[in-house]
């Protein structure tokens, strides 16, 4: 279900879609951020106590983790794969980029073990209102660093990397870019489309 809801808004008119390629990357920077502040409002509710809330904040943070588990992971590999090679390829044209995406690689495998780590925590967490200040309390660390881990890194992609590759990748390779990021969803597009035209049978 979140898979398919992660590229929902890919194909609505007002959003890029995989003939923009570096648009959609900074609109999936977006559905990200608005992850990170689900957790950290989650890890506020939680440290405040409020037990009514538990199921709705519970629902929170599990859409927060599978959003990472599987669109946070193709965004990744659209970056890694797809986009920094292509970059690396073209040398001294973008030498500006090279040192920022060794960084950024870094700060994806530093990412890959905080999300682990959340992933656990959340897996023991109880959710009835009776886990300890010292979980909670990690849970909220975790968050805040992965939140300090990705802000930066968000915006040293969208306002340095991304415009330098625009500017220095032919339209060939762009167009290249933002094939390889369809095929890496196409099992999830297939999904989506299959749920849209049993919607449409049933509306016949
Ligand atoms: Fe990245
Ligand atoms: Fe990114």
């Amino acid at each position: 279900m979140t898979t398919i809801s992660s590229v929902l808004t890919i194909n609505q008119p007002h959003i890029p879609d995989f003939t923009n390629p570096l648009g959609l990357l900074v609109h999936c920077h977006e559905r990200i951020e608005a992850q990170l502040s689900a957790l950290e409002r989650a890890g506020e509710i939680l440290r405040a106590g409020d037990t009514q809330s538990l199921p709705r904040v519970f629902a929170a943070i599990d859409g927060a983790c599978a959003h990472f588990a599987i669109p946070g992971v193709k965004h990744t590999e659209d970056e890694e794969v797809s986009l920094f090679p292509r970059l690396r390829e073209r040398g001294g044209t973008a030498r500006d980029a090279l040192a920022a995406m060794t960084e950024l690689e870094s700060q994806h495998r530093r990412g890959e073990q905080l999300h682990a780590e959340i992933d656990e925590l959340v897996g023991i967490l109880p959710r009835d209102g009776s886990a300890e200040a010292k979980e909670l309390d990690r849970f909220n660390e975790l968050v805040a660093e992965l939140t300090t881990l990705y802000r930066p890194h968000i915006l040293l992609e969208n306002n340095f990397v991304f415009p330098i590759a625009s500017e220095v990748l032919p339209a060939s390779e762009i167009q290249a870019l933002g094939e390889e990021m369809r095929a890496r969803r196409k099992d999830i597009l297939q999904k989506l489309e299959a749920s849209r035209s049993a919607q449409a049978g049933r509306m016949v």
